[in-house]
């Protein structure tokens, strides 16, 4: 576990920002096709499956890698409580993570649905057939989805507070990175960017 490195490691950076495109979609997809009694309900439905298990399938990847490169340590004088809320907060967001597509495929399963994520491929059903529990996943779907949106706004507010207000390297280390110093570095690369990195 390299936490040295000022920087997510680069495949983090990558699926992180995958991922938010996806869930964002996921979300107004979401909601969109609640609230609609015509045939776009059908087409989105049959858009919200697919990125639903493509996001299982990315953060399967993305927490081995998550554990195996660890994670760049937050700036010395950041308050510990903070440290703590971010801890937890990263936490909250990879069970949500887990959680929102793995119940959008148990309820689906419990109310005896296909989950066809593609015309050729459909997956195997995870729970029995059972109303009771389909009622209950699918509130469940619900509830953990607007929870999911706070979680992403606070996530949001906390990360623009790094990136404009602290400005202290915590928003370029999941976006383009620090710079690199050589290891014989000249006076003219002592600049204020790699000597105190702004975000
Ligand atoms: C990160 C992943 C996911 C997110 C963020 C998400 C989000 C949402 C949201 C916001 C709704 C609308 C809820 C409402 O207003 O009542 C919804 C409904 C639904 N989702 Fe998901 N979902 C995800 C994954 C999945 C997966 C993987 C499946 C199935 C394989 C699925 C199947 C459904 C179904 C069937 C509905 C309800 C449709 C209806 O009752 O008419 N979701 N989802
Ligand atoms: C769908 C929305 C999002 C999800 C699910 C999400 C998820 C995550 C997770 C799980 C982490 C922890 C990284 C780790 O330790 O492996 C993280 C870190 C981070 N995210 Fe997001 N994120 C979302 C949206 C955003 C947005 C919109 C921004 C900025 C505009 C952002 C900026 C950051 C930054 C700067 C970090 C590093 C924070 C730190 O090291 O404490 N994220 N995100």
């Amino acid at each position: 576990m390299n936490r040295r490195s000022p920087d997510f490691h680069p495949a983090l950076r990558l699926i992180h920002w995958l991922m938010v495109a996806l869930v964002f979609t996921m979300l107004f997809v979401g909601v969109g096709m609640v609230s609609t009694a015509g045939p776009a309900y059908v087409s989105l439905l049959a858009l919200h499956r697919p990125i639903g298990i493509a996001i299982l399938a990315l953060v399967l990847v993305r927490l081995p890698l998550r554990l195996a490169t660890g994670a760049p340590p937050l700036p010395d004088d950041l308050p510990t409580m903070q440290k703590r809320i971010a801890w937890g907060s990263h936490v909250l967001l990879y069970l949500t993570l887990f959680a929102m597509p793995l119940i959008g495929w148990g309820m689906l399963s419990a109310g005896g649905y296909p989950v066809q994520v593609t015309k050729g491929f459909t997956l195997p059903p995870i729970l029995p057939h059972d109303l009771r529990l389909y009622a209950v996943l699918r509130e469940a779907h619900t509830v953990i989805a607007l929870l999911f949106f706070a979680l992403i706004l606070a996530h949001l507010a906390a990360a623009l507070m790094h990136g404009l207000i602290r400005r202290d390297g915590v928003f370029r280390s999941m976006t383009t990175g620090h710079r690199r110093v050589p290891a014989t570095t000249s006076e003219h690369d002592h600049s204020e960017d790699t000597v105190r990195p702004l975000a």
